[in-house]
């Protein structure tokens, strides 16, 4: 079999090699043929475009496989802990028990944040979207670690960022959301783990006693796994092409935030308890939402459903919604969003439209759920995204500099004006310029 494709532009030949992955997904590498034909391709939001090549996540959409660095989602989800599982994206393999007992030390050392940030959400007004908050505090660590604007650092300060931005992460979270509901911070504790101490910070009060339920803190390490990381998704993206320019890890991450922050990607888990509790207060027909989501002239999606990548089950979606199940019995909660959300999928299931689209539950369909019965408040969701997906994004920001790839330029077609002659204001009218 030929290990190439050849493309015939005005009578010319141009040969395109191919490379195949290790899972055996094959590319066209077009990175002559601009300067060999004078030719780009043109792929709006990528849909068929390979931006690189990395060691980090395979997933197959077609026959729904997630494994982070080989081991299989469902394996690390069921076995594994959060920080293990940031621990293998970042550096490759799962880690020896005395290197994992140094990184889980490493990072606690650097819990506390400046005193000074809480200067800085301070000056938020109240009410602002944590997410908001979230993206200018990570950015605003570049101004408390300067060093980390030096492009061409040793490896160790590149760690120690890594190691201070996963730290405090939790920190910046549950401040954003003290911020918003005027409660007073509370400060990391160490004696907790990871997620044990991020509940503690969003939900502790100076007037009680901070019990952790083990079955809200044990959910929460599940869910952060099962959102660790999804290749070259759009914030993933992001942070790659931010830091392409040799932007600092902060200032990539920080990006990664705000791209992850849209209805279409990590905000679609705030979008569907909205839709839901929307369905509920209007009687609870969502019939009616299935036909607005399958009507042409009516923007409205259902949100939840659809994905770039898959085309059939998203694996984290149904271990996310094994999970609810599980956790709401254990909680004793019974949920109507949770019982409305069941009678949906299964309508949607059924549909000819969404069938033949192949769109099905994606992994923020019942992440809401279960974030809503472990009291997380609405406006939050994304940040527990946001939590989960870090290690992802510090791999592939790793990754991107350590193969010492190039800065991310996309070329596009023009299809504005020709060139026109400039005319003086006085002069200027509509039909002049047009
Ligand atoms: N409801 C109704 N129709 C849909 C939906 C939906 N949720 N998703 C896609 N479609 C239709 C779409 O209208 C299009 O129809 P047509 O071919 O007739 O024009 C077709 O399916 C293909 O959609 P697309 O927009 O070309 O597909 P995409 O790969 O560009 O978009 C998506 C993927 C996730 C943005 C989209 O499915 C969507 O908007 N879903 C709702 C938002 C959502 O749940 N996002 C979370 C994604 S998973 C986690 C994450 O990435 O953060």
């Amino acid at each position: 079999m030929s290990k190439s494709a050849v493309l015939s532009f005005k009578g010319k030949s141009f040969t395109l090699p191919s490379i195949e992955g290790k899972e055996k997904e094959i590319a066209l590498d077009i990175g002559k043929l601009r300067k060999e034909s004078g030719l780009i391709t043109l792929d709006p939001g990528y849909k068929n475009t390979g931006s690189t090549k990395s060691a980090i996540t395979f997933l197959d959409g077609e026959k729904g496989i997630l494994r982070y660095r080989g081991y299989a989602i469902e394996e690390l989800a069921e076995k594994s802990t959060f920080l293990e599982v940031a621990y293998l994206l970042i550096y490759g393999d799962l880690p020896q028990k005395d290197d994992f007992e140094q990184f889980k030390d490493n990072i606690t050392k650097h819990t506390l944040v400046h005193e000074d940030v809480k200067k800085i959400l301070d000056g938020f007004p109240s009410h602002s979207h944590p997410m908001g908050i979230l993206s200018s505090l990570v950015c605003a660590q570049t101004a408390f670690y300067p060093a980390s604007l030096d492009p061409n650092r040793s490896a160790e300060a590149v760690n120690l960022s890594i190691i201070r931005l996963i730290a405090k992460m939790p920190t910046f979270a549950a401040w954003a959301y003290k911020k918003e509901v005027g409660h007073p911070v509370v400060y990391p504790d160490n004696s907790f783990d990871y997620c044990g101490n991020f509940l503690k910070m969003m939900f502790a009060l100076p007037v009680k006693v901070y019990e952790l339920d083990p079955v809200v803190a044990n959910a929460l390490d599940r869910i952060l796994i099962l959102h660790a990381d999804h290749e070259q998704n759009c914030s993933t993206s992001t942070v790659r092409l931010v830091g392409s320019s040799r932007a600092s890890l902060y200032a990539s991450i920080s990006a990664g935030i705000n791209a992850l922050w849209g209805p279409l990607h990590g905000g679609a888990n705030q979008a569907v308890i909205e839709m839901l509790d929307n369905i509920i207060a209007e009687g609870g027909n969502f019939e009616k939402y299935i036909e607005k989501a399958k009507d042409k002239n009516d923007p409205f999606r259902l949100m939840g459903f659809g994905h770039r990548v898959y085309k059939n089950f998203d694996p984290r979606a149904k271990m996310i919604k094994k999970l609810a199940d599980e956790v709401l019995a254990k909680l004793g909660i019974h949920d109507r969003v949770l019982e409305l959300a069941k009678k949906l999928e299964e309508s949607v299931l059924r549909d000819e439209y969404f069938i033949e689209k192949k769109l099905f539950p994606n992994v923020d369909f019942y992440s809401g759920i279960i974030y809503k019965a472990m009291g997380i408040p609405i406006e939050m969701f994304t940040v527990m995204f946001v939590l989960g997906r870090l290690p992802g994004w510090i791999a592939h920001w790793k990754e991107m500099r350590e193969n010492n790839e190039p800065i991310g330029r996309p070329r596009q077609i023009y299809v504005g004006h020709g060139h026109r002659p400039y005319i003086s204001v006085d002069k200027r009218t509509k039909e002049k310029q047009s």
